[in-house]
């Protein structure tokens, strides 16, 4: 097979935007797949994570530790998803995981609503303690609110088709591993 969309995801963000990128890879030699069902080979691998405390799930860390001899992309979804700094740190440490055998193809992440449980715990602490901190986490989570968004997945597609197009491979052949 060409393509194959791994991914995890809780509560569905990841899994939007897992699906966008699928669409949008050419042909069909390709599949998408949860990670925990995964089974099959590509050549192109296009891996979704959603943040788990600032690095993906142990899911997903297995999942790449056993990928060799590839081609690999990364995508993701986290809470902080405003924040593009904190977005690059988060993907870095991802693209940290992938075994040096392959050739890291890009990475592309966006922001994913937090589910209520996360606010009321803000809340409450709060109310215990009011802080920058916690102001900001709060923040984060309204930001997060509406996404992925529409926005989001032009901007995954977007990033998927510029992967799989000669002209990706050649402005990054010399970044790739
Ligand atoms: C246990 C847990 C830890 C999380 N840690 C972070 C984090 O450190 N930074 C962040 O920006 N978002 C964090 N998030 C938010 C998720 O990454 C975000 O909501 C993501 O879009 C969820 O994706 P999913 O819907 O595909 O599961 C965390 C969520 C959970 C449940």
């Amino acid at each position: 097979m060409r393509y194959l969309v791994v991914y995890s995801s809780r509560t569905g963000n990841t899994e939007k935007i897992a699906m966008e990128i699928f669409e949008a890879l050419p042909g069909k030699s390709k599949d998408i797949q949860r990670v925990e069902e995964y089974k099959g080979e590509a050549d192109t691998y296009f891996v979704g994570f959603w943040n788990n405390r600032g690095i993906c799930s142990g899911d997903i860390m297995e999942f790449l530790d056993n990928l060799h001899g590839k081609q690999v992309a990364i995508f993701g979804t986290c809470g902080m998803g405003e924040d593009r700094e904190y977005c690059s740190q988060v993907s870095r440490r991802v693209e940290a995981l992938i075994p040096e055998d392959n050739r890291y193809l890009g990475s592309f992440m966006c922001s994913g609503k937090l589910s209520f449980e996360v606010l009321k715990k803000y809340r409450f602490m709060q109310k215990k303690e009011d802080s920058p901190w916690i102001r900001k986490m709060i923040q984060a989570y309204e930001e997060a609110m509406l996404h992925p968004d529409e926005n989001d997945l032009k901007n995954a597609r977007a990033f998927a088709e510029e992967i799989v197009s000669e002209k990706k491979e050649n402005i990054y052949g010399d970044k790739r591993r």
